[in-house]
């Protein structure tokens, strides 16, 4: 005869695989509605590079609009967009009005690059390393704006310094840096404070995670 005790395991047994049942379909449920759409592109190259990516959605809506704001619309020098990924800062700066052909769009996944390449066909989408930046660039063009997504915070230090050294070099004076981050509280770096002036900051809570966005002014 079974004992109240053995009633009870089963029973949790049983549920426990019920449960476990109804996480697997939502699971593939939820892989299935996000197949070949950007966001399901950026969460498996999430997976594969981390410290690459650096978070596992698309900056949000709120976030883009923020970052796009402070870029001069008007003027000739270039605007260098860096770490695209899916393109949704990018529409955020067309759609603020820079001119297409003063947008160079930096990124370092080939994944992503040919994604950009469709959805922005004529834009300057280029492929390769923030680090490198000058190399990727029409040589002695001035450069008006640089606005980053790079998740910096997860670089080496000799990465960011080769970063911020070639925002230094090739930012015209007075020409503006815009980059956020998801520490809201402290973590400034260090290298900014030379060469550049801050002169805004604010958080944009919706977006996941929130985001700490900073606009900086390159200063000699
Ligand atoms: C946090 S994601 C931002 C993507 C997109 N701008 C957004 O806001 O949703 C960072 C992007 O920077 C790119 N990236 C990381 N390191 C890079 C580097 N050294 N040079 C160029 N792009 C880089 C990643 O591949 C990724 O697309």
């Amino acid at each position: 005869m079974f004992k109240n005790a053995d009633i009870a395991a089963w029973l949790t047994l049983g549920g426990m695989r019920a449960v476990r049942t109804r996480c697997a379909i939502g699971w593939r449920r939820t892989v299935r509605a996000l197949e070949g759409r950007p966001a399901a592109l950026f969460l498996r190259q999430y997976v594969a590079h981390p410290n690459v990516v650096g978070s596992v959605w698309p900056s949000s809506p709120w976030l883009v609009r923020s970052m796009a704001r402070p870029v001069p619309a008007q003027g000739d020098g270039l605007v260098i967009e860096l770490g695209a990924g899916t393109g949704v800062v990018t529409q955020a700066l067309l759609d603020r009005g820079i001119a297409p052909e003063r947008l160079r769009v930096i990124e370092r996944e080939p994944t992503f690059v040919r994604l950009l390449r469709r959805r922005f066909p004529g834009l300057h989408v280029i492929q390769g390393d923030a680090r490198k930046l000058g190399a990727l660039l029409d040589d002695g063009a001035p450069v008006d704006a640089i606005v980053s997504s790079l998740p910096l915070r997860a670089f080496e230090s000799q990465d960011v310094d080769a970063v911020l050294g070639q925002w230094r070099t090739l930012l015209r004076p007075g020409g503006q840096v815009v980059q956020f981050t998801y520490v809201l509280v402290g973590g400034e770096l260090e290298g900014l404070r030379d060469g550049f002036a801050e002169c805004e900051r604010r958080i944009v809570w919706a977006n996941v995670p929130p985001a700490k966005l900073t606009v900086f002014t390159r200063v000699v």
